[in-house]
């Protein structure tokens, strides 16, 4: 049985109780420890939030963070003041490579603000572009390395290489939760495309998805995209669709185009959320 709690995410299940930011932040309960996936963006709301839920982040056995951007990995330092000294941490190689969006000609950083250095001292870092298990029946995907859709992408996103150039977002990757009925992908951002995500996922586990979690960058979609989108996404499940629960980038108009397709299939999924999965 995995239990996943929605910690951080821009909206929330009840004001009253939980914080919200533009961010994602998501706990995963297994049998045999529990996972904290990305951080939000100020490390406040994941501490309140936390505590809403009567979670504590000391009992956290490992660290998974999605890509290096600042609303997944901005809570890092906060959680490490209170996590176990050496706890494992899970990412993409290129997780400290310099991130930057443009807006109103302005350039500014957007990526992971701790140094490797400092980040060593307090976790164990396991930086790998292949899957990795994080507990048993938990896994990253790895680098996504097919990338045949468009969905994901940000044309402000830049690094820095031979001059200015697009963000490939090698470092994006999901988390994947083998239960018994089939697979859960949990998303942080999902930069690298919803869908090469999950043909990623059929690729390398070969077992149904069974559900899709958190951030899915929709949001900027136009209409014809997001209807290939739709249909690719139909066609890629047969006839038997994964439960959505959907929630950061996907988008209110995106979230609204997938719940006509898919009916009660499709589901918000805000800071206070608690999915059990046998
Ligand atoms: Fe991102
Ligand atoms: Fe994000």
């Amino acid at each position: 049985m995995f239990m996943v709690r929605c910690l951080v995410d821009n909206n929330t299940l009840d004001a009253a109780r939980f914080r919200t930011e533009h961010g994602v932040s998501f706990t995963i309960e297994t049998p045999t420890g529990q996972i904290l996936f990305d951080t939000g963006q100020s490390g406040d709301v994941l501490v309140h939030n936390t505590a809403q839920l009567d979670l504590d982040l000391r009992q956290i056995d490992a660290l998974v963070l999605s890509h290096a951007h600042y609303d997944h990995t901005g809570g890092l330092e906060a959680f490490l003041q209170k996590s176990r000294p050496g706890l494992p941490l899970y990412a993409h190689p290129d997780l400290f490579r310099e991130r930057y969006a443009t807006k109103d000609g302005q350039t500014r950083s957007i990526g992971l603000q701790m140094a490797r250095i400092d980040l060593a001292k307090h976790a164990t870092l396991n930086l790998s572009a292949e899957p990795a298990q994080v507990l048993p029946g938990v896994w990253t995907t790895g680098e996504i390395t097919t990338r045949t859709e468009f969905e994901g992408r940000s044309s402000h996103h830049f690094i820095l290489g031979n001059g200015w150039q697009p963000d490939p977002y090698r470092d994006d990757m999901a988390l994947v939760l083998e239960a018994l009925s089939g697979l859960i992908v949990v998303c942080g951002c999902c930069h690298a495309g919803l869908l090469n995500t999950l043909m990623h996922v059929q690729r390398i586990f070969d077992k149904k998805i069974i559900a899709i979690v958190g951030g899915t960058h929709l949001a900027n979609l136009d209409v014809n995209t997001l209807e290939h989108t739709i249909t690719i996404l139909r066609a890629i499940s047969a006839w038997d669709m994964p439960y959505l629960f959907l929630n950061h980038c996907t988008g209110e108009r995106a979230l609204a185009a997938l719940a006509q397709a898919f009916g009660k299939k499709v589901k918000s999924c805000p800071a206070g959320t608690v999915l059990r999965f046998d």
